[in-house]
């Protein structure tokens, strides 16, 4: 309500002092002592020094500088919307994840997108990845699927994760970039990364410029498993479509409004969410048997690869609708936490080397994050099915178990939790064979081939974009051996495309192409790699 005269008194000082009442509740301490004087501090006397007994002071000011928690380590700005997940077609011949069994249930979702590289306070319309996560709170615990707005990645083993972060992010001398791309770091890694060609593709392509993130698509980007009844295993691939269609900016438009707008992407989906108008994605799946993939010409464990629409298509499952905004920025944005090892019953991870990696760092980073091994009881984490275990103790611990029993099994206790085999989560049962060792399969040594469908599939306007991105981006280089090793890499994607970068970077020469491990196929161009395609 707003103030009046009657419920403000002013200090000696001319000072305002709102009193309590009303609709007012009493501004209290932490332990619930009214506060009479939010004004002053305790001083020794009206012009003299501030005393040290003033515990009101100092436990506001003590609260105050511990605000801040650690930023992500990667994907630190982000804005995120509630919302839910509704079934349209079950997958119950596939799987016994009931949310993707029962049709027309709605589950909550709670959705974080991100940029990958600048902090958070960063502009939102850098040229970079947009992480898409979505948390469903299902009947059968938290599923996670962490993915971004590109369907593969820049690596292929998450050992080299941390190198290509420190590539990516600010140089550690000076502290810049920001930005993701655009500096020698990231293409320094990039040259000598043979494996990242194709994400670098889509990089260079408008993808990574989005117009809103309401017009985003996502992936999973991992091949997962799914497990029916009987622990038979179909492997899938999630897509998230946006039903506003893909659409960019231009790099133009997108340096334009980081200097106008730094909250551009931010704002609008408040602003549409606030308006009634709804954000909307269709979740689509590929699915697909050990034996099809094993007929593919590349690895469907390599998170470079996408598997083409054309070989195995999309099969529209359900929809995703975002229709509100969270009340409190830091306790659900900034405090959620999502983990690719969030997984229920009928949902099982592959043997991409990626996601094997990555089921181990998200929970160790946000042990670090949120500082106590209890984050999951924060609101915005917990699951909203029941959940019970004899995990105990530990910083911010939250719950108060009754009773002796904090073991299994035991005979002590009448209701203390237990196992259920019928439909706890079960691993898939699959064989494995071969030698241990630090070996990278051969299968996933085609660095090329889908780098050249995906620029090919471009239309002639869309490769233009990624032509003067690569000179944008490269021009910015110092180091002239990146620069030429780079146009190197482009001449095993496509010779025109080299052409062009090295024209725009005026090179003296053509750079060698670097050899290629297995020869670089000529796959059609895909329609359903273009944007311009899906408006
Ligand atoms: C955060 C996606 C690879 C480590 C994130 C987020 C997304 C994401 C969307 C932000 C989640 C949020 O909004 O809170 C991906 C995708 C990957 C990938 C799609 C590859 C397919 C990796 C790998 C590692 C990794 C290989 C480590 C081995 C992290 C960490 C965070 C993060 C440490 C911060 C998590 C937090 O503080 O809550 N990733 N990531 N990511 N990712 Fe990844």
């Amino acid at each position: 309500a707003p103030t009046n005269a009657s419920d403000t008194e002013v200090g000696a000082a001319g000072e305002l002092h709102q009193q309590a009442g009303g609709s007012h509740p009493q501004l209290t301490t932490n332990q619930g002592l009214p506060i009479a004087d939010n004004q002053n501090s305790l001083r020794a006397n009206p012009r003299g020094p501030t005393l040290l007994e003033d515990f009101i002071l100092r436990e506001k000011i003590f609260h105050f500088d511990h605000e801040r928690i650690p930023e992500r380590v990667v994907h630190a700005r982000g804005s995120a919307a509630h919302g839910y997940f509704e079934l349209t077609e079950s997958l119950g011949q596939y799987t016994t994840a009931k949310i993707l069994n029962e049709v027309g249930v709605k589950t909550p979702v709670f959705t974080r997108f991100s940029t990958v590289a600048g902090g958070a306070g960063s502009v939102d319309t850098p040229r970079d990845v947009r992480g898409f996560a979505v948390k469903f709170y299902t009947k059968e615990g938290n599923w996670d699927l962490v993915g971004n707005n590109i369907p593969v990645f820049f690596i292929q083993d998450a050992i080299k994760f941390p190198d290509l972060v420190h590539a990516v992010k600010m140089e550690p001398d000076r502290g810049f970039p920001q930005a993701a791309t655009a500096h020698d770091t990231f293409w320094d890694y990039m040259s000598v990364t043979p494996e990242a060609m194709h994400m670098v593709m889509w990089a260079m392509s408008d993808r990574t410029l989005p117009r809103s993130l309401r017009m985003m698509e996502g992936f999973g980007i991992h091949t997962f498993r799914l497990l029916d009844k009987d622990g038979k295993s179909t492997f899938v691939k999630f897509h998230w479509r946006p039903k506003l269609g893909l659409q960019s900016t231009v790099w133009d438009e997108a340096l334009k409004i980081a200097g106008a707008d730094p909250d551009f992407h931010r704002r609008d989906l408040f602003d549409a969410i606030q308006n009634g108008d709804f954000p909307e994605w269709e979740l689509a799946v590929q699915l697909f048997s050990q034996e099809e993939a094993d007929k593919f010409p590349f690895d469907h464990l390599d998170a470079t690869k996408v598997i083409p629409e054309e070989t195995v298509p999309l099969k529209v499952i359900g929809r995703m609708v975002l229709d509100r905004w969270p009340d409190n920025f830091f306790a659900e944005t900034e405090q959620v936490a999502f983990c690719p090892s969030h997984v229920v019953p009928g949902i099982d991870f592959s043997n991409d080397p990626l996601l094997q990696g990555r089921l181990f760092s998200y929970l160790d980073t946000q042990l670090s994050r949120l500082g106590s091994p209890n984050f999951h009881q924060i609101p915005i984490n917990a699951p909203k099915c029941p959940f019970a275990n004899h995990q105990r103790d530990g910083h911010m611990q939250m719950t108060q178990p009754k009773g002796r029993v904090a073991y299994e099994p035991n005979t002590l206790a009448a209701d203390s939790p237990r196992e259920t085999r019928a439909n706890g989560f079960h691993s898939a049962a699959v064989p494995e064979n071969g030698e241990r060792g630090r070996i990278r399969a051969e299968s996933f040594a085609d660095h090329y081939s889908q780098a050249r469908m995906f620029y090919r599939s471009q239309t002639s306007h869309e490769q233009a974009h990624m032509a003067s991105a690569l000179v944008f981006e490269l021009s910015k280089v110092e180091t002239p051996r990146v620069r030429t090793a780079m146009v190197g890499h482009m001449r095993n994607i496509d010779e025109d495309l080299a052409r062009r970068v090295a024209d725009g970077l005026a090179l003296d020469a053509m750079p060698d192409a670097p050899p290629s491990p297995v020869p670089v196929q000529d796959m059609p161009p895909s329609p359903a790699l273009q944007i311009i395609g899906k408006m």
